[in-house]
């Protein structure tokens, strides 16, 4: 069993390579620059620690890690696209240092890569990854769509916003822990579990995104700040203070919305401080990362084998980066 620091390390031993050939290297040479930005590694270590949850770790986790990291970072090049997104882990995003059309190429060659991964998984276990695996990819997709779907309505409800997360961001945690789960030979109970505390937890990862993106220091959370509130986008902060803001404060977020404003960040998080946003984050992060710590509990596994994965679903919810 390992800590979150240490599958890390181990994990960045074998993801830290070169996964793509040299040329051309217009295409390739992004996805390195990209990659080598690093991030939390987040997602293949929910996959390494879930699989943990069963004995050691299997093989073949290192081959699925790794197609899950290198898909993550595929739908982030694409995202930065969508979202026009000049900064991402403090450094340019792909589209903005190269161009457009490289970005989606780099992003499309990434997502194939993660796929070959795949592929050199045993005979036995690779259709179940692979269904699951596509059936994340298209949900993410799916929310991706809806995320831009809503930044043009006035009115985005709670529950249209937690289904758009869902899809976006907690299908791709619940998957990386089920995956590890399946190469660990986990009961369908346990695996259930798996997917549901995964869900939970992306919820609090994506509510905390959403906050860190208004109120983050952008020195540590490396992404322009404000970029939700420039590009109009229903994040839960924008909902609940629409549902908040009375008379004056209403008309006065009403018109910020409809236009583009010098200081349009500034006033808007100056009503979202005004609607006492902050308590209603630490709520809704709670009321996630405790059903996520259920689950676990629920979960037909020793006890002290799931301590790892409690301490990293805590920690999420008070991450700064
Ligand atoms: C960013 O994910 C995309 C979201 C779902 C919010 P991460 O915050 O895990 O990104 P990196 O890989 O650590 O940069
Ligand atoms: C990210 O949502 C979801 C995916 C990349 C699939 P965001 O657009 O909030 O992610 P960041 O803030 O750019 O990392
Ligand atoms: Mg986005
Ligand atoms: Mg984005
Ligand atoms: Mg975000």
């Amino acid at each position: 069993m390992h800590t979150f620091e240490e599958l890390s390390a181990l994990f960045s031993e074998t993801f830290e390579k070169t996964h793509f050939p040299q040329e051309p290297h217009t295409l390739y040479e992004p996805n390195n620059y990209f990659l080598s930005m690093g991030g939390k590694r987040l997602r293949p270590v929910l996959c390494l620690m879930a699989n943990e949850l069963f004995g050691e770790i299997h093989p073949d986790a290192w081959n699925v890690a790794t197609a899950i990291e290198l898909f993550h970072n595929f739908t982030l090049i694409h995202d930065d696209i969508m979202d026009k997104a000049p900064l991402r882990r403090g450094k340019q995003t792909v589209h903005t240092k190269y161009n457009e059309s490289t970005a989606i190429l780099a992003g499309d060659v990434m997502m194939i890569r993660a796929y070959e991964y795949i592929s050199q998984i045993d005979l036995s276990l690779v259709q179940r990854i692979l269904e699951l695996f596509n059936h994340t990819a298209v949900e993410v997709c799916e929310g991706q769509q809806l995320d831009m779907d809503y930044e043009q309505r006035n009115e985005v409800t709670l529950d249209e916003y937690l289904n758009m997360i869902t899809s976006k961001t907690s299908v791709l945690l619940a998957a990386s822990l089920q995956m590890g789960g399946i190469l660990g030979g986990g009961s369908y109970g346990n695996l259930d579990l798996l997917y549901q505390a995964g869900k939970k937890i992306g919820l609090a990862f994506q509510v905390q995104d959403d906050y860190l993106d208004a109120f983050g220091d952008p020195k540590k959370f490396g992404k322009q700040a404000g970029g939700d509130i420039l590009a109009n986008k229903k994040t839960f902060l924008l909902i609940k203070t629409l549902q908040e803001a009375k008379g004056a404060q209403r008309t006065e977020l009403d018109q910020l919305l409809a236009g583009n404003a010098p200081d349009k960040v500034d006033r808007v998080l100056q009503i979202y401080r005004d609607c006492r946003i902050d308590g209603w984050a630490i709520e809704l992060k709670h009321q996630f990362l405790n059903e996520a710590l259920q689950h676990f509990d629920d979960m037909a596994v020793v006890s002290k084998r799931k301590t790892p994965l409690k301490e990293l679903a805590e920690k999420l919810v008070k991450r700064e980066n």
